[in-house]
């Protein structure tokens, strides 16, 4: 029998019950169902609304329902529709009048935030710990790389030789600002909802600092209105993955890129690559590709979640059962895909000799070319002019600009001279980005120790 059966002359059409249901999907909230309910029973017993007796069946109660769950011993009905009402009517079947007792002061409204945030807290904690393994993966990456050269791109274009360290610590750095915005979320997400009813308070003499101390929130929702209302919290916590995923897939797209033939900057290990049904010669990143896939759910979950809180008037609608499909899924895919990119990036091969091979191409030192003729005297602007000139010169030629004589150099400008060759070197060029924050050794080296 329904728990809300009194008012109704009519059982719902077994149709609409399962429309109505939320069972299939939130029933991974029963670990956190059991501990709402059995802190509110305690609260309960300690404020003399439930006797310690009934409070002590409860929790007793609660636990074997807990346990049995965990065992795969009980079995959901879309008849109670969702976790909170299984685990009650379960209750109640198995201790009798005390499980009825369990739902004084309470609703399902307050009870499904709880729930929710206690989730998020947990998810958050475990998205927080991948990051910093990958954050250790990309540091002892870049240890390995300080004297790997590489071009440094824009437009997708050669544009300054780097180091491979330093390209891994700019993934570092947005890694890093993920670790801080979960962070961040998460103090939002601590703050308990329970004990605000269905949308007003309570009547009873309850105790809500008390259940947040049990429950380990560090602080209550303020406004019992808000609190059953308010899922700003999935969706800054959906957004925070839609981030990750979007650092994760420009990752991806450039280690695609790199594992190309034409790049040929990375190997990928057997382990995390696959084959082709038809081309016996194929190894193709999947790994990556699926990650760069997964960003596109990400966000749906995230445009998801936006729309149905959309215009949505105060307090609880049922709009927002709606919410846990893409907040459960938008955690699940950024936890898997953390996961398998820390080991698909600690068990790939850097072609080291590759990388710098590629770097000497495409006249990566001309803006050093044209900072050498600035050390000489001349304005940047004239710097500029002359070094496109030269250039254009050495395409002609299919020269490298450090393959010209100084008499041809000279041609160009007659600041030119012989120290010139060491200065737009490939590690000379990286060598002279002294700035703090550049690609020189040793600003590379300071972004490690911080
Ligand atoms: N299954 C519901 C949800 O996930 C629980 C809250 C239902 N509250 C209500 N008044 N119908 O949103």
């Amino acid at each position: 029998m329904k728990l809300w059966n009194g008012r109704f002359s009519k059982a719902a059409t077994s149709s609409a019950d399962d429309f109505n249901a939320s069972i299939g999907f939130d029933q991974r909230l029963y670990r956190q169902d059991v501990a709402g309910s059995i802190a509110h029973a305690k609260m309960l017993a300690k404020q003399g609304i439930l006797t310690e007796e009934e409070a002590k069946a409860i929790e007793e109660g609660l636990l074997g329902i807990l346990a049995d769950i965990e065992a795969g011993r009980v079995e959901f009905t879309v008849e109670q529709e969702d976790i909170h009402m299984n685990i009650e009517s379960l209750l109640t079947e198995r201790i009798g009048e005390a499980g009825k007792r369990l739902h004084t002061a309470r609703s399902r409204n307050d009870q499904v935030a709880t729930d929710l945030r206690l989730w998020q807290k947990e998810e958050i904690d475990a998205v927080i710990a991948l990051l910093e393994d990958l954050k250790g993966t990309l540091l002892s990456l870049a240890t390995e790389q300080q004297d790997t050269l590489m071009p440094g791109y824009t437009h997708l274009q050669h544009a300054q030789p780097v180091s491979l360290a330093y390209h891994l610590m700019a993934y570092y750095q947005m890694f890093a600002r993920d670790v801080e915005r979960f962070a961040d979320c998460r103090k939002r997400t601590d703050r308990l909802p329970l004990g605000s009813g269905a949308l007003a308070g309570t009547t009873y003499n309850t105790d809500r600092e008390y259940l947040a101390k049990e429950l380990g929130f560090a602080a209550l929702c303020s406004n019992a209105m808000d609190a059953v209302s308010d899922r700003d919290f999935a969706v800054e916590f959906v957004s925070c993955c839609a981030l990750t995923m979007m650092h994760l897939s420009r990752f991806c797209e450039e280690l695609i890129l790199w594992s190309s033939s034409e790049f040929a900057f990375v190997e990928m290990d057997d382990a995390y690559s696959t084959g082709s049904s038809i081309m016996p010669q194929k190894k193709n990143p999947d790994m990556a590709e699926l990650i760069r896939g997964k960003t596109g759910r990400v966000y749906g979950s995230l445009t998801a979640l936006l729309t149905l809180m959309k215009a949505l008037p105060l307090a609880y609608n049922k709009d927002m059962q709606e919410d846990k499909p893409p907040l459960f899924d938008a955690a699940d895919t950024v936890k898997d895909c953390l996961d398998i990119f820390i080991k698909m990036l600690s068990t790939l091969t850097f072609k080291k000799e590759n990388m710098e091979q590629a770097a000497k191409a495409g006249f990566m030192n001309a803006t050093d070319a044209a900072d050498y003729l600035v050390s000489k005297g001349l304005p940047f602007r004239d710097c500029h002019e002359i070094i496109g000139r030269m250039v254009l010169y050495c395409i002609g030629q299919e020269k490298a600009l450090e393959d010209l004589t100084l008499k041809e150099l000279q041609s160009f400008s007659d600041r030119f001279e012989e120290d010139v060759y060491d200065k737009i070197s490939l590690r000379a060029c990286v060598r002279a980005k002294r700035s703090r924050g550049g690609t020189s050794p040793e600003s590379v080296a300071t972004m490690l120790k911080e």
